[in-house]
């Protein structure tokens, strides 16, 4: 189709291209050529295991058919509208998003990504409560245009302070493993654990004046700041403080929504509706893109008379729609939510077994498809692989040494997250731990000196 040998991809795309989230003399691509199911191939015809879904969004793996052919149907038929025009895949869409999110989320607004859907959020909130202030917690990312870096809590937005959207204020996680307030307390119930937290961010709402808050943020299972799962009650409770304070819940669901988790939503793992839900990634398994805020009935009405100021000229682009149907059409006949539920237990089961056998293995964690490895010096102390928001030789160690045996895998520092395409089988998940349980003994080596 283009007129460029395989083996000219990389040196010719290093030669005119400018990356991101990377020091540009530092970059090695996989030059990559093709991909079906949880694999995919590179130009040397390497094969990898896909544990990381590319960027954690080819939800129902590569290559699907009819996903493909949905996207050539529409690209003959309509390639693109104008964003004030009614398409059928837009009125197609909005229908089926309105049947599998969750409570009376029923409008929907439609971008290219996360980090768009978040900026139109908080626009939505600012614009429905005439307030200002955003809510959002450290151990987060919600996406790199200035806005929803603001709103990452990550170190992320540090390189660009002070010049981002003004009025965020940061809370702390329900980080277990880590608890700042319960180091001398690690038994502390699950209970009171949640409480803590609950407590922490209502002193927080009550310090920056419940009246300034247009809305709390977060990711609903945290994504790449380490599979944060919220205990029992946590979501239940800041739906309880936006209720009682007059305050908008975002859930952001880039990662964790269509399936991940084993639940269409992560919110519904805890029955929470929240007031506006953004999603991206797996809404097209990554075939388009797009993304999308969800909104409540409520919300959209209250632009029926008031122009939304906001919009983009591919706001509800025909093929990323196209694909978004099909993509959705594909989780349903393939019941791939149900087999993701199936699949969350053995996937702990794998990753705790794992974390029995090495000495570098803090804590595992996982909800679904969704799982973690902390790697640590030392077990009692907790010490990271990796200091905060920096780099080991271990760590880099270990990331060459599963990359060169196959498995295409993401790491944040001291971390290794898993999460593949929800397509994987028990077997191909084995696969990917064989290789694992032989690489972790290059971190075990500094874990077992201590
Ligand atoms: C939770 C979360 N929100 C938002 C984003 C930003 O999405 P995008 O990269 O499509 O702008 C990401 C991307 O990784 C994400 O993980």
């Amino acid at each position: 189709m283009f007129d460029l040998p395989d083996s000219e991809i990389l040196s010719t795309a290093l030669e005119h291209n400018f990356w991101t989230w990377s020091a540009q003399a530092k970059v090695a691509p996989i030059p990559v050529t093709h991909a079906k199911g949880v694999y995919f191939w590179d130009v040397n015809g390497k094969r990898y295991l896909d544990f990381n879904s590319m960027t954690m969004c080819v939800n129902i793996g590569h290559g699907d058919e009819r996903v493909i052919n949905a996207i050539i149907e529409q690209a003959k038929t309509l390639p693109y509208a104008a964003p004030g025009m009614a398409t059928k895949p837009r009125a197609i869409l909005g229908k089926l998003l309105s049947e599998i999110t969750p409570g009376n989320l029923d409008h929907f607004m439609f971008t290219l990504g996360g980090a768009e859907a978040n900026e139109n959020a908080v626009k939505l909130a600012r614009g429905y409560t005439g307030k200002h202030k955003i809510l959002s917690r450290y151990r987060s990312y919600h996406g790199a245009s200035a806005g929803a870096m603001a709103l990452t809590g990550d170190p992320r937005r540090i390189p660009w302070e002070p010049n981002l959207m003004p009025g965020v204020v940061h809370f702390l996680d329900p980080y277990r493993y880590r608890s700042t307030f319960h180091r001398t307390n690690p038994g502390i119930s699950e209970a009171d654990f949640t409480q803590d937290y609950l407590n922490h961010l209502e002193e927080i709402i009550q310090y920056e004046g419940p009246e300034t808050i247009a809305a709390i943020l977060l990711e609903s299972v945290t994504g790449t700041n380490g599979i944060i799962i919220p205990p029992e009650g946590y979501l239940q409770g800041v739906r309880e403080f936006c209720d009682k304070y007059h305050i908008l819940l975002i859930a952001d669901e880039v990662m964790s929504g269509f399936g991940r988790t084993g639940k269409w939503f992560a919110v519904d793992n805890w029955n929470v509706v929240p007031d506006l839900m953004t999603m991206a990634k797996g809404l097209t398994s990554a075939y388009a893109p797009l993304g999308a805020v969800a909104m409540k009935p409520e919300i959209a009405a209250a632009f029926n008379e008031i122009v939304y100021q906001g919009g983009l000229t591919y706001t509800a682009h025909p093929i990323s729609l196209a694909a978004a149907i099909a993509n959705i059409r594909v989780i349903q006949e393939d019941h791939i939510v149900e087999h993701t539920h199936i699949m969350g237990p053995v996937l702990h089961r794998m990753l705790t077994d794992l974390g029995e056998l090495h000495p570098s293995i803090g804590e595992v964690r996982s909800i679904g498809l969704f799982g973690i490895i902390e790697l640590v010096r030392n077990r009692k102390t907790k010490e990271p692989m990796t200091p905060w928001n920096s780099n080991s030789p271990e760590m880099t160690k270990l990331r060459k040494e599963l990359l060169d045996q196959g498995l295409f895998i993401y790491s944040h520092w001291h971390t290794l997250l898993i999460i593949p395409p929800l397509i994987i089988t028990e077997e191909q998940l084995a696969e990917g731990f064989t290789i694992l349980d032989k690489a972790l003994s290059i971190t075990d080596k500094t874990a077992t000196k201590k």
